[in-house]
């Protein structure tokens, strides 16, 4: 994976999340949905801020990370410990991370746009991990990772436990709509401090 990542900037791991933690957290994003924490997701930044259906699709859960959900806790603690481990090996200056709970339903996607804002640098490396029990092919929803000349460099199916890690500001990236509910988390390392731009 961090091979990957340093020679071409994207990385896809399947399998990194067992079987088991996956049924653990689908039940309980399945609660998490009854109990109505998702609202529909925002795109752009500060005055730009707006909702924008046509664009993305999806409903997020932006959870408190000093107050997380007890089953997120130890994926939370990977997720540290990668940030730890990609500043060791590719001295990436990561700072800290964000992340929320996305749940594309059936139908929507996200156009194709890359995660770096404009008035925003900190978001350096992307993250996304699948959370979808028995994904196949014919559900779609795959992620469509381009470079900077729109050429399509993969597509990723979002498997429950694959990981895909691609830096921020270089690789456009689409979500295709799916036929089924489509859920994640997905998340930023940033090179700066939460909260600071
Ligand atoms: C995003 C995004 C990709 C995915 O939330 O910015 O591009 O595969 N998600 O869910
Ligand atoms: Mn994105």
């Amino acid at each position: 994976m961090l091979e990957s990542l340093k020679n071409v900037g994207w990385s896809v791991e399947r399998g990194w999340l067992s079987h088991q933690d996956l049924a653990v957290l689908s039940q309980a994003f399945q609660e998490w949905q009854d109990e109505k924490r998702f609202t529909p997701a925002k795109i752009g930044q500060g005055q730009n801020l707006q909702q924008h259906g046509g664009i993305r699709g999806d409903e997020t859960w932006w959870f408190d990370l000093a107050t997380p959900p007890a089953e997120l806790k130890p994926i939370l603690v990977r997720v540290d410990a990668l940030k730890t481990e990609i500043n060791r090996t590719l001295f990436l200056g990561l700072k800290d991370w964000e992340v929320h709970l996305a749940s594309y339903p059936a139908g929507a996607g996200y156009k194709k746009h890359l995660d770096r804002h404009q008035s925003q640098s900190s978001r350096k490396l992307s993250l996304v991990l699948y959370l979808n029990e028995n994904w196949q092919k014919e559900d779609g929803g795959q992620l469509v990772i381009y470079n900077q000349a729109s050429d399509e460099l993969t597509r990723v199916n979002p498997e429950g436990g694959t990981l895909v890690l691609f830096l921020s500001e270089d690789f456009p990236h689409e979500v295709l709509p799916a036929k089924r509910e489509r859920r994640s988390l997905t998340g930023w390392f940033l090179d700066a401090p939460r909260g600071v731009l």
